[in-house]
């Protein structure tokens, strides 16, 4: 691992009582070194959603990849954290309802679009389509997730928003988008490593 300074090796402090070998490590403090810390969160592989919706009668759209599925089951819970300073939030948190679709591997073009700051040419080539409520969906995505906004809470620079999801569709023969280290990747299937996971 870069930039930590290994000081012990407890490898033999191993004993029968159950206690697993620990390596004591030396970890850099964290000082207000945003680029590093940016650049490590980049490290963490996501997907990357579209956050689409009418409202006042404009589609209004986002990218982001700091969404996680998975947050409750019950209420469905989705999450999403958004900068503060975003213009197309406030727009967004309007619709009835939002949709959100996670992007396909070939679909990085779409996303750069749909981030750009040329709000005029977000949804240039995107294939759009809607389900009869304010949200609007890119066709051709993996998952779609219909939300309904059930909090927004605040954290630092940006606002967690944990979405209620009211509707949802998956083709799982569509791999999604992946963000990595600021460049959009594939997953790549390696069935000598494992492909499932059982639960027992
Ligand atoms: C791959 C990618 C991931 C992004 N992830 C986020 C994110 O998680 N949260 C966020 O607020 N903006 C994210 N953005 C930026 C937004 O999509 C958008 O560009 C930004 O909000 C500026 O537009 P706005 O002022 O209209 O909101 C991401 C952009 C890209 C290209």
């Amino acid at each position: 691992m870069a930039d930590v300074e290994r000081v012990v090796t407890a490898a033999d402090n191993h004993d029968d009582g159950g206690t697993p070998p620990v390596t004591q490590s030396f970890l850099p403090r964290y000082e207000n070194d945003t680029e590093a810390l940016r650049r490590a969160f980049s490290l963490f592989p996501s997907g990357v959603v579209a956050l689409i919706a009418r409202t006042n009668g404009e589609i209004e759209g986002m990218v982001a990849s700091a969404f996680t599925v998975g947050v409750s089951l019950d209420p469905p819970l989705v999450s999403c954290a958004i900068r503060r300073m975003s213009n197309t939030w406030p727009r967004l948190r309007n619709a009835s309802s939002i949709g959100i679709s996670v992007l396909a591997e070939g679909q990085g073009e779409i996303a750069r679009e749909i981030a750009g700051s040329d709000r005029l040419r977000r949804f240039a080539s995107a294939p759009l389509r809607h389900v009869g409520s304010d949200a609007v969906f890119v066709s051709g995505a993996p998952v779609w997730f219909e939300c309904t906004v059930h909090a927004e809470v605040e954290a630092g620079d940006h606002v967690v928003v944990l979405l209620e999801v009211i509707g949802v569709g998956a083709d799982p023969d569509l791999r999604p988008l992946v963000f990595h280290a600021s460049s959009f990747n594939q997953l790549l299937a390696r069935p000598d490593i494992g492909q499932t996971w059982d639960d027992d």
